[in-house]
């Protein structure tokens, strides 16, 4: 009671406070996935810090104590990753599994190399830089986050010869890293926290970041995914528009 009184006092309760406490760079054995939530929650050890044989109740128990997803959600999510590993009817998956190209993992990642150029599972410094080139406030917002992603479909749809656009699952990880490392109300996210979460696989907790304080439902995240879309729709739309008054200014002799 004395301790909970004084944790009380000073704004926090242990247990909540302890589940971020210990976060670890993996080790050399430790396998990781090119989804930087799943990698920070296992560094953490809020799921296994090897990375390896995750089942759906580790999957429910780490994104509902981490970061307050619904259940129903958590299993969906689950269900896609347990359908990347190769056994047949495996029921449990491993980080290292995410990465098979063209099941979950697609082209045109935020921060990671098309397969076709280098492993997708690995953070790519030159990648996530173009991405931030788009993220030009310190708070970016929906249209912002839209057109990041745009960005690297295009350059990929001009590089990759082997490109294939997946836009269910990189709509998703937009309204994912808005609606969690940022605000769902707003739909916006301070860069540097989106940065810090890219870049170290690791919740920026130091800087402010709090577990959401309301459940996040399928329907949450279908909403989200829709308002990313429909912002894609406008920035696609801006750009074309920009591009075809280029082409005419061009034309102009002189
Ligand atoms: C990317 C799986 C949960 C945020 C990915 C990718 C996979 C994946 C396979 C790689 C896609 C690609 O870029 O090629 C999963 C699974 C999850 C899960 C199986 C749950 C069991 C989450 C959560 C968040 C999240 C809760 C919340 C922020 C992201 C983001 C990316 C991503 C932002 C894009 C990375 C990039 O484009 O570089 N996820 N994820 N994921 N995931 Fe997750
Ligand atoms: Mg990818």
């Amino acid at each position: 009671l004395a301790i909970l009184s004084v944790s009380a006092a000073l704004g926090f309760l242990p247990v909540q406070a302890d589940i971020f406490g210990n976060w670890k760079a993996p080790s050399a054995t430790d396998v990781r996935s090119p989804c930087p939530m799943l990698n920070a929650l296992a560094n953490y050890g809020i799921l296994p810090r090897d990375g390896k044989n995750i089942t759906e109740e580790d999957t429910i128990e780490a994104l509902g104590t981490a970061l307050n997803f619904d259940i129903e959600l958590s299993r969906t999510l689950y269900g896609f990753a347990i359908s990347t590993n190769p056994t047949p009817n495996a029921t449990i998956y491993s980080l290292d599994n995410l990465g098979r190209h063209n099941i979950v993992e697609h082209d045109a990642s935020l921060s990671r190399s098309d397969a076709y150029f280098s492993d997708p599972s690995v953070f790519n410094q030159t990648i996530f830089d173009e991405t931030k080139s788009y993220w030009t406030l310190p708070i970016v917002d929906l249209r912002q986050a839209a057109m990041s992603r745009l960005a690297r479909v295009r350059t990929s749809q001009r590089d990759d010869p082997n490109f294939v656009l997946n836009e269910k699952f990189g709509l998703t990880e937009v309204a994912l890293f808005l609606s969690i490392i940022g605000d769902y109300t707003t739909a916006t996210a301070m860069r540097s926290n989106l940065e810090y979460f890219f870049e170290n696989d690791r919740l920026p907790i130091e800087f402010g970041w709090n577990r959401p304080l309301t459940v996040f439902t399928s329907a949450d995240l279908d909403a989200m995914v829709q308002r990313v879309a429909q912002a894609t729709e406008e920035v696609s739309g801006e750009d074309s528009r920009l591009r075809r008054g280029c082409r005419k200014t061009a034309k102009q002799p002189g």
